[in-house]
């Protein structure tokens, strides 16, 4: 088996951690080298595994182990853009110092976002590269965040392809004349250097992501309204962002026996989203856990959780697998078909600008580079019908550059 990546995201507090412990831990037990990732600043992993530890304490961020096959890492962002960003951290706080911050302030600031997904994505790349784990679990920070990660690897491969090697070229140009009237520091060539090399150890990243049979993407969630809108929003933008979402996990539903008088309404209302969820999320597969009697805090009680999600099988086995965006031709004719699910007409915009297609919801866009054979060729038709996106790349002479759905 090659690599497995699985990314739990869902809002804030309704069970990632926990589910994220559950699989890792069965999944060690079957035998897989599995590491636990948290990319969450607010960490619970360790305290999830009730490892032992004092409240400040911290390992800058590396892995520590569960068991023989199991280890958990909660990535320390400020240790691992010293590590990883040398000259641009370096840049950064200059910038910060010259602009009136001072230099505890420019440390903390340079701490950017989007800077945790990309230690995030820098571990995961290096795993893979150095075989080091069978099976990489990801337990990411609430739906927000979770997108920013994901959108990641898009947004830096467009930023090489298209602004890099401009800036870095113009840098070298007015460099001199910026020096002589200003004393703001201009990046030096070694902070593009570094920003090249950083991304060099980024490679091949979003192919990974991308890939159904490598990463699947589940949504924790609880059968409440706000929980359940929430991701809903999570799974279109996951979509959007050619992630193949595999299953939608539903936690803290209380248990049928409670018959508790004090429950009655919690339950009528649960079950009804837990219909909803059924309803909205088909045809893909949806687990159940039950709200435990305690907290899920140690082994025991993430080994339980496991059983109840996965029951005897195996939790890294691919669930749904179907691509978010799929390529075909018929005649001369080339479509290109995105499932978009929950997206109404009037929230979606489609542009083509040269060899990519920029598709924005709300303030999340991304840029898709295009086939080569679809590059001199604009979209003449766009519908919506059914969650699906389909926009047809033909004759160009009725070719526009933004699209009309
Ligand atoms: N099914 C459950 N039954 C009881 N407690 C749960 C359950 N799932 C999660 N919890 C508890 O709820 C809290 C939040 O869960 P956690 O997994 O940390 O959520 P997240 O990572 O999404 O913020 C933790 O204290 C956890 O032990
Ligand atoms: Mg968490």
């Amino acid at each position: 088996m090659g690599v497995r990546i699985l990314l739990y995201s869902g809002k804030g507090g309704v069970g990632k951690t926990s589910v994220a412990a559950a699989t890792g831990y069965r999944a060690a037990a079957l035998g897989y080298r599995t590491i636990v990732l948290s990319l969450d600043v607010a960490h619970s992993l360790a305290d999830c595994f009730d490892h032992k530890r004092d409240l400040m304490d911290t390992n800058r961020g590396n892995p520590v182990r569960i068991n023989d096959r199991l280890a958990i890492q909660e990535i320390d962002v400020q240790e691992e853009v010293e590590r990883n960003w040398g000259e641009v951290y370096k840049y950064l706080s200059t910038l910060l110092n010259v602009t009136g911050l001072g230099e505890v302030v420019a440390e903390e600031l340079a701490i950017l976002p989007g800077m945790e997904e990309v230690c995030g994505l820098l571990y995961i790349n290096k795993y893979v590269r150095e075989n080091t784990y069978d099976v990489i679990i990801l337990d990411c920070a609430p739906t927000g965040e979770s997108l920013r990660f994901i959108s990641m690897p898009c947004a830096l491969e467009w930023y090489m392809r298209k602004v890099f090697t401009v800036e870095r070229n113009l840098a070298r140009v007015i460099r001199p004349v910026v020096k002589s009237v200003t004393t703001i520091p201009m990046p030096e060539d070694s902070y593009f250097a570094a920003l090249q090399s950083l991304f060099k150890r980024l490679e091949g990243v979003d192919k990974l992501i991308g890939d159904p049979k490598i990463t699947s993407a589940r949504l924790v969630t609880n059968p409440e309204k706000m929980v359940v809108k929430e991701t809903q929003r999570a799974f279109m933008y996951f979509c959007l962002y050619g992630l193949c979402v595999d299953s939608i996990i539903i936690n803290r539903i209380i248990p049928e026996a409670v018959n508790d008088s004090y429950f009655k309404n919690w339950k009528r209302s649960q079950s009804h989203y837990v219909e909803c969820i059924e309803d909205y999320f088909a045809p893909i597969p949806i687990l159940k856990a039950n709200l435990f009697v305690d907290e899920i805090v140690g082994t025991q009680r993430i080994a339980k959780l496991a059983d109840l999600l996965f029951e005897s099988g195996d939790p890294t086995t691919v669930l749904y697998s179907e691509p978010p965006y799929r390529y075909t031709k018929s005649g001369g004719d080339y479509k290109l078909q995105v499932t978009l699910p929950f997206i109404k007409k009037d929230d979606l915009e489609v542009h083509v600008a040269g060899d990519e297609l920029i598709l924005r919801i709300g303030n999340f866009k991304r840029h898709v580079p295009l086939p080569r054979a679809l590059t001199n060729m604009n979209p003449s038709a766009a519908k919506i019908e059914k969650n699906i996106l389909t926009l047809t790349f033909g004759d160009s002479k009725h070719a526009k550059k933004k699209v009309k759905i």
